[in-house]
């Protein structure tokens, strides 16, 4: 299996050549048709795995003045990948986000058929642009939420957080990168396509990890609660809050561990360093 990594100097990029450590990695523009062309003739890839796009810095409040760049990454380079990779018949991988959906879906988590729900930054919109249309494609897309481990990465969940003086305190999903990477290597190896969600099982609060975070990591970390009515006194966009479905990977065979075991792991190798 030759493998080409798009994006691969990301967080997300990085994590996945800890999985292919012998990929092919590029800095090419993957809105550049004629570069992503010359790379795919040159290298030949059996899968491509894009992960490449724009959450902006220091976070997805940054795509709000931002659209061009942020559209150009993470709509029209999927849509060239879609037709270079289809034109010479290579499988291809790309990343979505969860934060399309807002809410529980009566409690049943929001699964992959059903329609993203939540409009309320620009990046959710271009996320679930794209998806539409994959969708209607051979491609997989990998679905993944807040992602979180136990690096000291700034784009970790738990690092980013950490670092918050008012946390919000509302149930979400999250992924945990180490799961995150095993359960998409066994779809990468089925070769499957279609759109998957991949968040571990159960919910849990950002406010409640820092409170983990508190007894494990640093007794001495002062934060406080934020609620949902007070989260625009913070962030200019509109944030996502949601529960997924993991039913479509769990009847692949595939398990992530429960939320709680996760977030208990990665603290413990935070504060292992
Ligand atoms: N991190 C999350 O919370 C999260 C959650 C769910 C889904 N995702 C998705 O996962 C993907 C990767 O996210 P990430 O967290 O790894 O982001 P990241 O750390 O910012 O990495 C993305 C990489 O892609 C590069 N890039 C941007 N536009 C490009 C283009 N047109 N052509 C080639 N490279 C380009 C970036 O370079 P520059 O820095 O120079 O722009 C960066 O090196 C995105 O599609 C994102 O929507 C992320």
């Amino acid at each position: 299996m030759t493998v080409l990594i798009f994006g691969a100097k990301g967080y997300l990029g990085q994590a996945f050549l800890t999985v292919y450590p012998d990929a092919v990695t590029t800095n090419a523009d993957i809105a550049d048709s004629q570069a992503v062309a010359h790379v795919l003739d040159e290298v030949k890839p059996t899968v491509v795995i894009n992960t490449a796009g724009k959450t902006g810095r220091p976070n997805i409040d940054w795509c709000e003045e931002h659209k061009m760049e942020t559209v150009r990454s993470n709509v029209t380079g999927p849509l060239v990948l879609l037709e270079e990779c289809a034109k010479r018949g290579i499988y291809w991988v790309n990343l979505g986000s969860g934060c399309i959906y807002e809410g529980d879906n009566d409690g049943r988590g929001c699964s992959e058929e059903d329609p993203p729900n939540f409009s309320g930054s620009f990046y959710s919109r271009t996320k679930q642009w794209i998806d539409r249309i994959l969708k209607e494609f051979p491609v997989l897309v990998l679905r993944l939420r807040m992602p979180f481990d136990g690096s000291a990465n700034p784009r970790n969940l738990i690092t980013k957080i950490s670092g918050y003086s008012r946390v919000l305190d509302v149930p979400n999903s999250i992924t945990y990168l180490p799961d995150f990477l095993t359960a998409s290597s066994e779809l990468i190896e089925k070769g499957k396509t279609g759109l998957y969600n991949i968040v571990n099982p159960g919910v849990i609060s950002p406010y409640r990890i820092m409170q983990i975070y508190k007894e494990i990591v640093n007794p001495a970390h002062a934060f406080e609660r934020l609620t949902i009515e007070e989260m625009p006194q913070v962030a200019r966009a509109g944030r996502s809050n949601c529960i997924l479905s993991g039913k479509k990977l769990e009847a692949e065979g595939i398990r992530m561990r429960p939320v709680g075991e996760a977030v208990t792991e990665a603290l413990k190798r935070l504060k292992e360093g």
